[in-house]
């Protein structure tokens, strides 16, 4: 979603805006621009597409000033244009805005200051904002934001700029993220903290309704109602190297090799064959366990897959009822969540709109919250009762990979950390699972060692328009997230059916030489799936498998079978993703498609 950054200090505002917004383009934007004073004058440039079309610009023609605000724009309200690209200016062009959210009463804040005489160019909802600040300006920037912010209903986190107090920048957030940095002589806002890591490390994750006014000798912090507040500095531990590409050809690709890492890291210090599974400050009693009626996981994308295998797990290890629920369904559908319910929201950045909605309304009826999150600070680690954090690290490509396999191993942490609590499992079954846990990271090292066999196969599947994902048990949770991945990065039709349900209406797709894929690792329902495929093949289905090594009878059925080590069925999803992932790339590569933004999305998705 859209991206926001604003400078304030001696160097020129532009060379950080620029850098700031290109480590903000993961979060996908389809415009950019800038506005800064120069010289008592507001200087706005912005235009659509690329943020080098603006980089261009100002390199041919230089803006001077030492302050300014930058935004990429991923259009709601209005197509992509130069005219509907923020910065926004009021009517008498003094006030420059950008903002990440949506206003859903601009409609008629809009026709009410229409009244008020005030004129509109854009078709955004966010070119109230300006007029609005204007209404109530009489001397006093600070004063007029707060008053505008007043009459806003949704969500926004805006970066404001006053030709009449050319010294001021002010931030305010409501519903989407928004940090300030803090500089030496020199501070900045964005939306997220890749985009200052190259100028400092220290930073305040601002919290909704909060309002920062930066000047050159500091920033000072305010409630929404102008209380002045002190706030802890955020000091950012990770390295700015974990968001550059470091020799791979796109994050996506260097993300899936990080997957070993990223499992080690979530495991560390809470899974050992010494002592029982810690999962930090979440300690449920067997008593708090047998009280819950039942959980709910919640989750959008790539985490809802997630949540998928963990309702699997849950269920299998602690005998605990849970539910799976898309959060923009489970917010609108008054799902049976009590006091005794346990939420667990899922969400990589931990701002998604749909899954914080999700977290609050369980929140109100008083539900237990815990957050599988990936982004320390964010809004839904903030909000939720216990936070267990994926540690995978910052992830730049909008296709989700190493947060994918992190919360997965999130899911097995609070399964097996519940079962034992429970005593659903003895000390030797949990043994077992944790040697093979432990043993993961490893076997996704091999499997990313035998990637050429998988670039074959996205030889065979690029030109393709259709590619259907089958599988039974965990294999259908993975054949879900084999389909997103491939349709979000090549733009294939990509669908997955469970197996059980070819025979009610899928099966009339398959024609001669239709691409099907399998995953194919768990053992039980080995028999059921072989029956599907040969099913599929007698309709002319091309079937590529992905199989444990060794596994009997596969190659005689499947056209092409691509390996995995074995583990335990439980755990299949890991490998099997780590392939499925590697032939969304590879499939993506061959078209030549831009595999980190991809049309249409972003990163982040912090509106409905
Ligand atoms: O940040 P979140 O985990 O809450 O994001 C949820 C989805 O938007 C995300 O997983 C999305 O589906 C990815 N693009 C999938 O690769």
């Amino acid at each position: 979603m859209c991206g926001i950054v604003g400078y304030v200090g001696k160097g020129t505002a532009t060379s950080f805006l620029v850098s700031g917004l290109s480590k903000l383009e993961y979060r996908g934007y389809d415009s950019a621009g800038v506005a800064v004073i120069e010289g008592g004058d507001l200087t706005v440039r912005k235009f659509k597409g690329r943020l080098a079309n603006l980089a261009s610009n100002i390199q041919t023609s230089p803006i001077k000033g030492n302050i300014g605000i930058g935004h990429t724009r991923w259009a709601t309200h209005g197509a992509p244009s130069d005219m509907n690209s923020h910065p926004h200016l009021n009517s008498e062009e003094t006030i420059a805005v950008v903002h990440n959210g949506i206003i859903e009463n601009y409609l008629e804040l809009r026709e009410w200051l229409k009244g008020e005489g005030y004129t509109f160019k854009s078709e955004t909802d966010t070119e109230v904002i300006p007029n609005l600040i204007d209404y109530y300006y009489h001397g006093d920037l600070f004063e007029a934001v707060k008053k505008a912010i007043k009459r806003l209903e949704g969500s926004y986190a805006i970066g404001v700029l006053s030709k009449n107090e050319p010294d001021k920048l002010i931030a305010v957030r409501k519903d989407s993220p928004l940090i300030v940095g803090l500089g030496e002589d020199q501070f900045f806002i964005a939306s997220d903290i890749p985009a200052v890591l190259n100028y400092t490390r220290d930073v305040y994750l601002l919290e909704d309704g909060e309002i920062a006014i930066i000047t050159n000798s500091g920033v000072k912090l305010f409630t929404e109602d102008g209380k002045s507040i002190s706030k802890e500095v955020y000091h950012v531990t990770w390295n700015e190297d974990a968001a550059e590409k470091g020799g791979f050809d796109d994050f996506m690709l260097k993300e899936v090799h990080e997957q070993p890492k990223a499992i080690r890291d979530t495991m560390t210090s809470r899974v050992s064959m010494d002592h029982s599974i810690c999962l930090d400050d979440l300690k449920l009693s067997k008593e708090d366990l047998e009280n819950i009626d039942r959980v709910f996981i919640v989750a959008c994308g790539t985490a809802y897959h997630a949540g998928l295998v963990g309702k699997h797990v849950i269920e299998s290890l602690a005998k605990i009822p849970v539910e799976v629920d898309i959060a923009s369904e489970f917010r609108y559908r008054n799902p049976l969540v009590t006091d005794k319910s346990l939420v667990i929201v899922v969400s990589q950045s931990g701002e998604t709109a749909d899954t914080l909605a999700a977290l609050r309304n369980s929140k109100k009826i008083g539900a237990k919250i815990v957050a599988l999150t990936n982004v320390v600070g964010s809004t839904v680690s903030r909000e939720a009762d216990h936070v267990l954090y994926t540690l995978a690290g910052p992830e730049i490509s909008v296709a989700s990979t190493k947060a994918y396999v992190t919360q997965v191993i999130g899911m097995y942490m609070l399964a097996m950390n519940f079962a034992e609590t429970k005593g659903t499992l003895t000390s030797k079954e949990l043994d077992k699972l944790k040697e093979e846990l432990l043993d993961l990271p490893e076997k996704v090292e091999l499997v990313l060692e035998d990637k050429a066999k998988v670039k074959e196969v996205a030889k065979k599947i690029y030109k393709e328009n259709d590619v259907f994902y089958l599988g039974r048990g965990l294999d259908y949770a993975l054949a879900l997230e084999g389909a997103l991945k491939l349709k979000e990065i090549t733009y294939i039709h990509a669908d997955a059916y469970a197996g059980g349900e070819l025979k009610h209406g899928p099966i009339a797709l398959i024609e001669e030489g239709t691409k099907v894929i399998t995953p194919f690792t768990q053992d039980d329902l080995k028999e059921k799936m072989l029956s599907n495929i040969i099913e599929i093949k007698a309709r002319g289905a091309h079937v590529i498998g992905i199989c444990y090594e060794g596994t009997k009878g596969v190659e005689e059925v499947m056209d092409e079978v691509l390996y995995i080590p074995k583990t335990l069925g439980m755990f299949g999803p890991i490998l099997g993703v780590t392939v499925l992932q590697l032939l969304a790339y590879y499939t993506a590569k061959e078209k030549g498609c831009d595999i980190d933004k991809p049309r249409n999305l972003a990163k982040s998705v912090t509106v409905e």
